[in-house]
């Protein structure tokens, strides 16, 4: 078994899509085993994509990460991580797969519903960021 990380976006909340999105989790398979609705800070949001600080859009995509609550989830399934990724799609969301959830939820590449561990490096530093170990049941 794998844990991944995962983020339903505020886009996708302030759509009202959270219930669909986990119903598609459940029904997918996944066991969740971490789960909580944030509204992060700025701040949090350029902790949480430090990686990304050097990219031309990390401003615009902090913003949007602190525009609104979210819901970030800790998913546990076998092989989580790409199994995770082949449910959310492509990055942008007019790229992504009929049937994915970014077809569905997200309007655009910054926009795009849903966000998910790229390894299992990534998963252990997103997972950590936002959950301790007492909390993932
Ligand atoms: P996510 O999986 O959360 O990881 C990093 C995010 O950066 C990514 O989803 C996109 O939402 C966002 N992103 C990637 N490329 C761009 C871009 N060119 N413009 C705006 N946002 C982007």
């Amino acid at each position: 078994m794998e844990r991944t990380f995962a983020i339903i976006k505020p886009d996708a909340f302030a759509a009202g899509s959270a219930g669909k999105i986990l119903a598609r989790i459940y029904a997918e398979g996944f066991k969740v085993v971490g789960l909580k609705k944030l509204y992060l800070s700025k701040v949090e949001a350029e902790g949480f994509y430090a990686v990304h600080s050097e990219r031309p859009f990390f401003g615009e995509l902090t913003d949007f990460m602190s525009s609104g609550p979210c819901i970030v989830m800790a998913l546990e399934a076998e092989n989580a991580i790409s199994k995770w990724r082949d449910l959310m799609g492509a990055t942008n969301p007019a790229e992504a797969a009929e049937g994915t959830l970014r077809k569905e939820f997200g309007s655009n590449i910054g926009e795009n519903a849903t966000h998910g561990s790229d390894a299992p490096e990534t998963a252990a530093f997103e997972l950590g960021y936002f959950f301790n170990g007492m909390e993932l049941l």
